[in-house]
């Protein structure tokens, strides 16, 4: 009689603790839900680099849509490191005590993750890596790691794509002298993004691939910068004069630069074609007065709606992959396409 009784007791006691368990969990639930304001800390490599200064403008975009959207106050601190890792890592350090519910970061160097990685793991506060992609050990240290960014050889065959479709349709437009060789020169980002080298690499794999004969002047490392691929691209112009009928760019402001160099030597579009990678505004506006020829666009739109969509879900303690599409559960890839002259006039008419 005195076991049953115990054992009632106990029977007692752990359907109550079950249900104080469950009743702290839904309260935990909605205090957690009911966050009325976050904090999102953002650092760029650069803050006077182009492309990244788009993806800057679309973060300030979302997080003020999401505000009126949801009546969640968004802060968003973003920070410029000056291409020095030093800097960045004391960044992090100062918005993790400044409370930041989440980083997305660009980093400097990309193989110095690891830094970051303890610092944030140490706070608990999730990280959003973007554009600059740790490698993958790095990345498998914790579930609270993502990255978003473009598809590196994605971009690189379709800038191909779109050379061989011209030469396809008139080789003429590509090998301007005749000479049944399309004689190029190579504008290269920085030697440590994977952007540089796979870009390298692919595009002119996908040349060589689509059956367009090719000669190698001379390349060159321009850092995505455009006063130094314009630097490069006028010694190249008196080094090698008439010779240069292509110039296959990483990104749009190493063409822009090659253009530049062009101009203050009086050299046409005609004469030399140019095609970079990236669709910045000034990218497309080159496009459209067809100085540029080509460019691959990733979708800015999407790409920093995505970076914000996971900052904002794990700021919430929600689960980024009930709202982003993410590969192997940590990985958004942008969407890309290839726009040409005549798409870019098109998209200005419309
Ligand atoms: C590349 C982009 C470049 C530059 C670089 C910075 O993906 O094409 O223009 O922004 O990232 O990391």
């Amino acid at each position: 009689m005195k076991r049953n009784w115990i054992y009632l007791l106990a029977v007692c006691l752990g359907i109550g603790i079950l249900i104080g368990y469950w009743q702290y969990r839904e309260n935990e639930g909605q205090r957690q839900s009911k966050k009325n304001s976050i904090r999102i800390g953002v650092l760029l490599y650069r803050g006077d680099d182009t492309f990244i200064g788009t993806l800057r403008a679309g973060l300030e975009d979302k997080a003020k849509e999401y505000e009126q959207k949801t009546g969640i106050k968004v802060k968003l601190d973003i920070l410029d490191s000056k291409g020095s890792q030093n800097t960045q890592n004391s960044q992090v350090e100062r918005l993790i005590s400044l409370g930041c519910d989440a980083l997305c970061i660009n980093s400097v160097d990309r193989s110095s993750a690891s830094i970051i990685i303890d610092k944030a793991m140490d706070a608990g506060t999730p990280v959003v890596f973007f554009n600059r992609e740790p490698v993958e050990e790095d990345m498998n240290r914790w579930e609270k790691l993502y990255y978003v960014g473009a598809d590196a050889k994605e971009s690189a065959v379709l800038q191909g794509d779109a050379l061989v479709d011209a030469y396809r349709k008139d080789s003429r437009t590509l090998d301007a002298n005749g000479n049944g060789l399309v004689s190029y020169v190579l504008l290269e980002g920085e030697t440590s993004h994977q952007d540089s080298l796979i870009r390298t690499e692919w595009s002119i794999q996908t040349l060589k691939d689509g059956g367009v004969p090719l000669e190698k002047i001379t390349g060159g490392i321009a850092n995505w910068d455009r006063s130094q691929a314009s630097a490069l691209m006028e010694q190249w112009l008196k080094e090698y004069p008439g010779q240069i009928e292509l110039v296959v760019s990483n990104n749009d402001d190493m063409a822009l630069g090659a253009i530049d160099a062009m101009n203050r030597a009086g050299i046409g579009a005609n004469s030399i074609k140019v095609v970079g990678i990236d669709g910045t505004p000034v990218g497309i506006k080159a496009l459209e007065e067809g100085t540029l020829f080509a460019t691959v666009e990733s979708d800015k739109e999407r790409y920093a709606q995505a970076i914000f969509d996971i900052a904002w879900s794990l700021s919430l303690d929600q689960d980024p992959k009930s709202v982003v599409p993410l590969v192997n559960g940590k990985y958004y890839w942008c969407p890309q396409r290839v726009l040409t002259q005549e798409e870019a006039k098109l998209l200005k008419n419309k």
